[in-house]
């Protein structure tokens, strides 16, 4: 009766017959899709995106009894997947096999009926579902979308017998799920069908942490509106003879045009689009971007245009977390490590950023005496014809096939590159010496910022101008003492006895270098040493020695 259009020989079209049957072709909810793999980044992007369209989002009553849900959806079509989360209410997540579902499903879904207000007419893939019959006593299972709180986290990896099992447990807790991964572009594809009333052309990619294989649950969702398709950049030369061209405004700049188009299509996001509050416009940053929370996935959004620069880093990023499983690993620990001790924050201010900190490790990783990973510079000579990629005159070419990339044999263990990843910012010339990923060697610093780290494409641009001689000088603080930490016996081998009460392990390895205080957790020999002199001056000279010791035995210095 609700859905006219939902006839016998539809349901034939689909293949459904019964709803016995249509259950058994879902994929059940907690069977999570194979790993990427090593696709490349744009392989990865183009299926998500199409995978989002086919998808939609529905704010359901806590008591929703799942079976009864999906046999009334899938009156429209096999569903592909589906998960239920809960934010601000319980939501879920409903992908179709094909597109035409999504269509026979909206042409059957009622406009609100409301008495004292009135409705925005504008109708969007963010649904309701109402339930006028019996109550439901069930509820389904939800995906968790937040991270574990630190103290569980500290109790967790406090329970394992590495250091390495540590790093990687702590990776797999951090890490975004699957289910986070398709929520992101599920909200970048609703807000894409927004932009598109003005420009049906666009298309609305994630980029930055949601994308490069470094994000956390609960990190913002960075999006781009790639209007490239239609902003005149790649157009052919007309053949000789006649053409007809469009006619368009023009602005004065790229940037005022930038601003226009984000100025109405944040106007758009605030007065029309459901879910979406707070919105700001902030279009005399740098790089101008509109950003609002989108309630119903829980996500600070970031909206930007011509952005193309951080598209590219964010494939840079991911084509070097995908390389060797250690880097991940490792920026995962370094992020967590920082945000437990504020050397970053999710204010803006002068703080090293998670992108700075992510480009530090990238860097440690290629001054390895064995590196680990190869330098930009290495991965453009190997690019191919068609990834080249020139933007706004930098040459952001390199190599998108993985399979074209030789990788060096390093054995080194997560722990030592831990430790030694302390030890090498823990001396960094930070005041002489700036890190740039494209050489893969520090180089003389050209500017005065405390701490200077070039932006890979464009080397005139420093990724962490915002930091202050504070920060820096805490950031290296910590570095020197995290790396004696991990030098201590008491620090780094799990504590064979456990708490009476609880029968849980006392905080060891990286679970001790993330207890709020570093110099709390070394408590006993701080306090024991404080006469002598402070503890990053004693663990600076402490790892001089063991550097000194080094350069006599190989001749190389411990940093790489
Ligand atoms: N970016 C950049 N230069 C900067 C800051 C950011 O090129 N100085 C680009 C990077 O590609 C970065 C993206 O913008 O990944 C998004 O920035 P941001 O949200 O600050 O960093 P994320 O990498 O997304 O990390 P987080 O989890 O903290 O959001
Ligand atoms: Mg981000």
């Amino acid at each position: 009766k609700c859905f006219p259009k939902f006839d016998n020989c539809f349901q034939r079209k689909l293949g459904i017959n019964t709803a016995a049957s249509r259950t058994d072709r879902l994929i059940k909810k907690d069977e999570v899709e194979p790993k990427n793999g090593r696709k490349t980044f744009y392989t990865v992007e183009e299926e998500r995106i199409e995978q989002a369209q086919r998808s939609v989002l529905i704010s359901c009553p806590a008591k929703t009894n799942e079976k009864k849900f999906l046999k009334y959806l899938s009156r429209h079509g096999d569903i592909n997947k589906y998960f239920f989360y809960e934010s601000y209410g319980m939501y879920a997540v409903v992908e179709f096999v094909h597109k035409e579902s999504l269509t026979s499903l909206l042409n059957g879904t009622a406009i609100p009926c409301i008495n004292h207000e009135a409705t925005m007419p504008f109708k969007s893939r963010l649904l309701s579902l109402r339930n006028t019959g019996s109550v439901d006593q069930s509820a389904p299972q939800c995906q968790s979308q937040t991270t574990i709180p630190i103290n569980d986290l500290i109790q967790r990896l406090s329970n394992e017998n590495s250091i390495d099992h540590q790093i990687t447990s702590l990776t797999e807790m951090y890490q975004l799920t699957e289910e986070n991964v398709c929520l992101r572009y599920l909200v970048c594809s609703l807000l894409k069908d927004i932009a598109a009333a003005y420009f049906p052309e666009c298309k609305i990619r994630p980029f930055g942490s949601s994308v490069n294989g470094f994000g956390k649950l609960g990190c913002d969702l960075d999006m781009f509106l790639d209007l490239d398709d239609i902003s005149g950049r790649n157009v052919k030369k007309p053949k000789a003879g006649l053409s007809l061209e469009y006619q368009t405004k023009r602005a004065a700049s790229e940037r005022a045009a930038t601003q226009s188009i984000l100025s109405v299509i944040g106007e758009c996001v605030d007065q029309f689009g459901p879910g979406c509050v707070g919105v700001q416009k902030i279009l005399q940053a740098r790089c101008p971007l509109v950003r609002f929370a989108h309630q119903p996935s829980g996500f600070q959004c970031d909206l930007t245009a011509n952005n193309r620069v951080a598209m590219k880093s964010s494939e840079l990023l991911y084509l070097y977390g995908e390389l060797d499983h250690r880097v991940r690993c490792l920026v995962f620990s370094v992020r967590c490590w920082a945000r437990a001790h504020s050397i970053t924050s999710s204010i803006p201010g002068a703080w090293i950023t998670n992108f700075s900190l992510t480009v530090m490790v990238l860097f440690f990783l290629q001054r390895r005496t064995v590196p680990i990973l190869p330098t930009l510079d290495h991965l453009k000579d190997l690019a191919g014809p068609l990834d080249k990629c020139v933007i706004e005159g930098n040459d952001c070419t390199f190599v998108s096939d993985f399979t074209k990339i030789p990788l060096r044999d390093n054995t080194e263990t997560l722990e030592q590159l831990l430790q030694e990843f302390f030890e090498f910012y823990g001396t960094f010339a930070f005041s002489r010496m700036s890190i740039n990923i494209r050489k893969g060697r520090e180089q003389s610093k050209s500017e005065v910022s405390p701490l200077n780290i070039q932006n890979p494409f464009d080397a005139a641009l420093n990724v962490s101008k915002n930091v202050n001689g504070t920060q820096l000088e805490r950031f290296v603080g910590l570095c020197r003492e995290s790396a004696w930490m991990l030098q201590q016996r008491e620090f780094n081998v799990p504590h064979s006895q456990t708490r009476a009460a609880t029968r849980d392990r006392a905080p060891w390895g990286l679970a001790a270098l993330l207890l709020p205080s570093v110099s709390q957790a070394a408590g006993v020999k701080v306090r024991k040493n404080r006469k002598r002199e402070p503890a990053s001056e004693r663990i600076k000279s402490l790892l001089e020695s063991l550097k000194n010791r080094d350069d006599k035995t190989t001749g190389n210095g411990t940093g790489g």
